[in-house]
């Protein structure tokens, strides 16, 4: 059974092809360079240049797979949240595509597909869900698919935005966190930051004072190698002391690590250790892709969800609690 997947959530054109719940094909057109002289992600741009690569994106994907559009059995996209613009153009493509084959369509939520990214196939909840990427730092208890605890959420910048700040910040290229990653691996000695949120009752995350730290030794002269690495640690102790401080108090054994950020090796070698069973996307599957869309479209079928109504809008705000 193949299904196709679509996200157009932000800058990246991402279409994938999962067949009986594996993935074959995965395929993801960057726009980093376009959005590059702006310094961010400028919405409208990222809308036309996903309206211009989705089709011949699609075509080859099929065309990889060996198969044609009446060889899908499902069609899947993201809905939300993201950018509205960017969304509606892979959201729409999708529907269009479902109702020219008759084929089933699946909206999907944004989170929901990175967390099925790191969903191993035998394993059944309950378990926590750490999502940290570049728009979003949250921690949920995941009950069931489609069962969703909010434990926890950043009260400022995203864990993914804060590697990103911090490499503009020592002049390093974007997306920032492989970059500080690298940087971090060549340092021989580290400037240490202090650890966000450290005396917390509850599970929430903080990465601007991170941030505020950074430019404050950046002025101070600090070797940039020694800052990332010092970044790095700080933040990766961070995300890890509030995740294993919500599976003590509720009693969970079993983590998925999901998002871009969760490519990091430092922060898959520090949750490694924390002495829970934790699980990552494999490699290509933990930055925003169409594939995970894919996923979570197969495990929706196989869980008997129906699927959605075409009439169904996409969203920039979606909580993922109601998915
Ligand atoms: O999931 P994703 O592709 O897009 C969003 O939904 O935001 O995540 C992108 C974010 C960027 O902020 C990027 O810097 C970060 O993930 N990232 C990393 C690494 N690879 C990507 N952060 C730390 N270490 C990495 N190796
Ligand atoms: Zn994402």
């Amino acid at each position: 059974m193949w299904i196709l997947g679509i996200d157009t959530s932000c800058d990246d054109t991402g279409v994938g092809l999962v067949k009986d719940g594996e993935v074959a094909v995965n395929l993801v057109a960057s726009q980093v360079a376009l959005h590059q002289a702006f310094g961010g992600v400028v919405p409208e741009l990222a809308s036309r240049e996903h309206l211009k690569v989705i089709r011949p994106l699609a075509e080859t994907a099929l065309a990889e797979a060996g198969i044609g559009p009446k060889d899908l059995s499902l069609v899947a996209a993201t809905r939300g949240p993201g950018l509205i613009g960017a969304l509606l153009v892979g959201y729409t493509f999708a529907k269009g595509l479902a109702w020219a084959l008759r084929k089933p369509f699946y909206a999907i939520h944004h989170l929901e597909a990175h967390i099925a990214a790191a969903w191993p196939p035998g394993l059944n909840p309950p378990f926590l869900a750490l999502v940290a990427s570049g728009g979003h730092t949250h921690l949920f208890a995941v009950e069931a698919l489609g069962r969703y605890r909010l434990l926890g959420a950043t009260r400022d910048d995203a864990a993914g935005e804060a590697f990103d700040k911090v490499a503009r910040l020592l002049g390093l290229g974007f997306p920032g966190g492989p970059e500080i990653e690298r940087l971090a691996q060549e340092a021989r000695e580290k400037v240490p930051f202090p650890v966000p949120l450290k005396d917390q009752k509850g599970y929430e995350f903080s990465f601007s004072g991170l941030k505020t730290k950074a430019v404050q030794l950046v002025e101070a002269g600090h070797p940039a190698p020694a800052l990332a690495r010092g970044f790095q640690e700080a933040a990766v102790e961070h995300l890890a002391q509030v995740v294993i401080r919500a599976a003590q108090d509720t009693g969970h054994r079993v983590l998925l690590v999901a998002g871009g950020v969760a490519a990091n090796r430092a922060l898959q070698a520090r949750f490694q250790e924390a002495g829970l069973t934790v699980y990552f996307p494999p490699r290509g599957l933990s930055q925003d892709n169409g594939a995970m869309v894919a996923l979570a479209a197969w495990r929706r079928y196989q869980g008997g969800f129906p699927p959605s109504p075409l009439s169904l809008g996409a969203t920039a705000y979606w909580p993922l609690e109601e998915a």
